[in-house]
């Protein structure tokens, strides 16, 4: 299943920004892709160029007009991701994960619940860091009792990374140190990013040559490696994933 899980344990380090560009660079290379919202707070189609009035129809929604951006769909998932159904609906592999298409979900960093669902039948994990204090200190609890390094599923991201801040420079070392060849992209803070957003344009559009985009051609270009690959995750769920199953299915 082609599914690929967009989740930090901190918020507001730029994973639906990574979401956003992850999808905008698959299609680019040919994917079919669909971005799915799985968030409240409803932002990822902002790094669409989208208004923040418009409406994404929901994930399990039967539709003719598709809302598209450069190729990408893009639907919103929090309902259906909430409903009693869901849990059961993966576990009888009744959703439509299927076929050629890529699903990038973006889950808000407070769903731990639905990250560890949603990684059980992922195909990636995508964690997003941003190199602050806080954002190191939620490292552990990512995958807790295994080392970051060893896990086949996951890639980090680090982004907002400023290399005039000295602690930004410390953490980028401590990082690579700590998750070794996971670490698989370094994402340059750019004001464009949010100028992008308020000017309603995508990134690539409106700053073409935005340090930001080339960290993210990078990821890019490794997750379609391992789209290509089609390898499944050897992890196995944590033991608490059978807890959060139980709670979201609840
Ligand atoms: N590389 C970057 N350079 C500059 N600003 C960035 C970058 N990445 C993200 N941002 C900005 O940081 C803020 C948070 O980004 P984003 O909404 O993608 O984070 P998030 O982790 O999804 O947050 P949340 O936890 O609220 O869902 C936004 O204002 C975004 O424009
Ligand atoms: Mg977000």
């Amino acid at each position: 299943m082609p599914l690929i899980v967009c989740h930090s344990p901190k918020g507001g380090v730029g994973t639906s920004f990574v979401a956003a560009g992850l999808a905008q660079g698959l299609s680019l290379l040919g994917r079919d892709v669909v971005a799915l919202d799985m968030t409240a707070q409803d932002g990822l189609k902002l790094y669409f160029g989208l208004a923040p009035d418009q409406r994404l129809p929901d994930f399990d929604d039967d539709v003719i007009d598709q809302v598209t951006v450069g190729g990408v769909v893009l639907r919103s998932g929090w309902r259906s991701a909430h409903s009693v159904d869901f849990a059961q609906d993966l576990r009888t592999g009744d959703l439509p994960f299927d076929g050629e298409t890529v699903y990038i979900a973006d889950v808000a960093s407070t769903d731990v619940a639905l990250a560890q669902i949603l990684r059980r039948y992922a195909l990636l994990h995508i964690c997003t860091l941003s190199p602050t204090a806080m954002a190191l200190a939620q490292l552990p609890r990512i995958s807790p009792g295994r080392p970051l390094d060893a896990l086949t599923g996951t890639m980090f991201v680090l982004n907002q990374l400023d290399e005039t801040r000295r602690f930004a420079r410390h953490a980028t070392l401590f990082l690579r140190e700590l998750l070794g060849e996971n670490l698989v992209a370094q994402i340059h803070r750019d004001e464009a990013v949010n100028e992008a957003v308020g000017m309603q344009q995508t990134l690539s559009r409106y700053a073409p040559a935005s340090a930001a985009l080339i960290g993210m051609q990078a990821l890019v270009t490794l997750v379609e490696a391992r789209c290509k690959a089609g390898v499944a995750p050897v992890e196995q769920p944590e033991a608490t994933a059978a807890r959060a199953g139980k709670s979201a299915a609840a």
